[in-house]
């Protein structure tokens, strides 16, 4: 399967700064076999997508509504993504879930949305520190796919993206080991092989980097969900390079 190399930018990068960090992209990843998705904040899709026009790096948004338009506070939807220049959608990465109170059951209605309107949900699922500790991984992810694909269909549960992201490894600098990764993704990949009798790609998020990515996507990984490291173009691209070595 081609490897997906993403970058979730995250609340960094908002305006023009994020029009010079993409030129860079752009001068720095010129002819990628991989496929590459940036997802800046929402006030720069736009703009963004504008520098990155005629080449390989797709756009993506952090968040999408369910709705399609209407009174819904704070919320952006998918018609409105697509115009400002996004095929991707990240969904219910867990700071999201953290601090914005998203739920497995309004994860699926994002997802489903994206879909409905030809944008690739990036669904994110992982346990906590505690949860792995307790021994409780299996059970909630099982939970949060269980939200997340409730209403998804063959179709679109090819169609979109999952990134297993454990929390402990986010921002930490702490990556969970190739083994653990690969162990917890099988666990994932069979889960929905068993709904759908075939499973979407599957990334790794959580302090990936340019120095563990080749083990990480040596392991039966589809690629990788970037956060800190996707501000930094030298190193983006040194990931890229990587995945397109596969
Ligand atoms: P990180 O973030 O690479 O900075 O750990 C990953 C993510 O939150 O998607």
């Amino acid at each position: 399967m081609q490897k997906l190399i993403a970058g979730n930018w995250k609340m960094n990068f908002g305006g023009s700064d994020a029009e010079v960090l993409a030129l860079k992209l752009k001068e720095k990843i010129t002819s990628p076999r991989c496929g590459i998705c940036v997802c800046p904040p929402f006030t720069a899709i736009a703009a963004v997508s504008r520098v990155l026009k005629d080449t390989k790096i797709a756009i993506g948004a952090q968040n999408i509504a369910w709705a399609d338009s209407g009174a819904f506070t704070g919320e952006v939807s998918a018609d409105m993504l697509k115009t400002a220049g996004a095929t991707f959608a990240i969904v219910g990465h867990s700071e999201r879930r953290t601090y914005f109170g998203e739920s497995d059951e309004t994860v699926g209605k994002r997802a489903l949305k994206a879909l409905e309107k030809g944008i690739t949900p990036i669904i994110c699922v992982g346990e906590t520190l505690s949860q792995r500790k307790d021994g409780v991984t299996e059970a909630v992810l099982k939970a949060q796919l269980e939200g997340a694909f409730l209403s998804i269909d063959k179709n679109g549960a090819l169609n979109l993206v999952v990134a297993y992201e454990p929390v402990w490894a986010i921002g930490t600098g702490v990556t969970a080991t190739a083994e653990e990764a690969h162990n917890t993704i099988c666990f994932i990949r069979k889960w929905l092989i068993a709904k759908y009798g075939a499973a979407s790609k599957i990334l790794y998020g959580g302090s990936m980097n340019a120095s563990n990515a080749r083990e990480l996507l040596s392991k039966d990984i589809d690629g990788g969900l970037i956060g800190g490291v996707s501000l930094k173009p030298d190193e983006f691209s040194e990931i890229v390079k990587i995945a397109d070595s596969f």
